[in-house]
């Protein structure tokens, strides 16, 4: 079997990486499975990217498209003219994309077109709001999938309601938590931590929805609250590029501390020793289910209920009040301590790759 792989941009490369180690190691044991890498180009610095290879132990990729930036559309039409062209040159028998990114469409779009089957990881869950890319990306990449790898019950019901044989489907856990298990031993402490005096504790913050980032106005009045609601506490904000375009000139409480975005062992081993995380991404809400830290998040829906009916994660939307609420309580130490999804064991890509063996071998 021969099996393009396709990652991205940052959230994918944790979901790729736990997969080709056990494509490796399914191979040394005699599997004719072959596979090849593709990035899109789409995360191209240093920071979002090479040292996510370094860390996660990811070979270089067999191609990298050099998409780049865009808007949503120029994004996703510059990887899908690429892509095409890497297929025509390098036929496989399917090609498999993780997540929600404009990658993960615009590859599973060619792939489909070109006849070529698509396998979905982390398919089926949904947000249920049609204004964020990914929720968009989510909806049509499954729709066009033949195989969806699961992370939990709920997404599975999401797509038998979109119509999809329950035979495609099958729940395997989450690719993520073997990337967290994967590394644990090897986290690296930031030096950032070194200009905390005594022994507060911090919270960590990490900012890129442009609900919450692309209005200076906004991304301010959430900076302010926060400091205001937790002054005795530093809180570490690594800025992600996004967010760093609309920060130009921006007076920043000293008590925030500014840093460039971490690279996988730093950040894991950052949010390991918080006290809570404040966020807005999707895979921190898992990470820190998994881990057992509170985790606040400044958003209206979340596409892993999960987190908030079994793990640590609590949903604050735009309000910030709620957030001044939820911060002290998180302080008094009223927080829930959660409990983990099934299969989040990291076994996950084993189970993923034992699948593909029986489908195409
Ligand atoms: C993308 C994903 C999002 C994911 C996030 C994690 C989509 C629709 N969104 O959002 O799901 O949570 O990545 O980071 O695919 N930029 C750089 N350097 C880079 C990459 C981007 O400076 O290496 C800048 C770009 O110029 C752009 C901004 O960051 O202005 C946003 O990049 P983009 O890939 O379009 O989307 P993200 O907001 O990163």
């Amino acid at each position: 079997m021969r099996l393009t792989l396709v990652a991205g941009a940052r959230p994918n490369f944790m979901k790729i990486a736990p997969i080709i180690h056990a494509l490796d190691q399914a191979k040394a044991k005699g599997q004719k499975i072959y596979h090849q890498l593709v990035h899109t180009g789409q995360h191209y610095d240093d920071a979002l990217s090479t040292y996510f290879f370094e860390d996660l132990g990811i070979p270089p990729p067999d191609r990298n498209l050099a998409a780049g930036s865009g808007t949503q559309s120029q994004q996703t039409a510059s990887i899908m003219i690429a892509f095409e062209q890497y297929l025509l040159e390098n036929p496989c028998d399917a090609v498999l994309v993780v997540g929600d990114v404009n990658s993960t469409l615009a590859c599973s779009l060619v792939a489909k077109k070109l006849l070529i089957d698509v396998i979905h990881v982390e398919a089926g869950i949904r947000s249920g709001d049609r204004t964020m890319p990914e929720e968009i990306n989510r909806i049509a990449t499954d729709a066009i999938s033949d195989y969806f790898f699961t992370t939990t019950a709920e997404a599975d019901e999401n797509l038998i309601r979109q119509g999809i044989d329950k035979a495609r489907i099958f729940l395997v856990g989450n690719t993520m938590i073997d990337s967290l298990l994967m590394t644990r031993e090897h986290w690296l402490r930031p030096h950032l931590l070194e200009s905390i005096k005594g022994d507060p504790g911090y919270v960590v913050l990490t900012l890129h929805r442009p609900s919450n980032v692309d209005d200076r106005r906004i991304l301010n009045a959430i900076l302010d609250r926060i400091n205001f609601s937790i002054p005795d506490l530093p809180i570490i904000f690594p800025v992600h590029p996004r967010t760093r375009k609309n920060m130009v000139g921006m007076k920043v409480h000293p008590n925030i501390l500014l840093a460039e975005p971490m690279r996988y062992l730093e950040f894991m081993y950052l949010i390991n020793g918080s006290r809570a995380v404040i966020t807005d991404s999707g895979g921190i809400q898992e990470e820190t289910t998994f881990l057992h830290k509170p985790c606040i998040t400044l958003r209206n829906t979340t596409e892993r209920p999960e987190t908030v009916v079994l793990g640590t994660n609590e949903l604050i939307g735009e309000n910030l009040d709620k957030l001044e609420v939820v911060l002290k309580r998180m302080v008094n130490g009223e927080w829930k301590s959660g409990s983990i999804p099934a299969l989040w064991d990291g076994k996950t890509s084993e189970r993923i790759v034992k699948k593909l063996g029986q489908i195409y071998l």
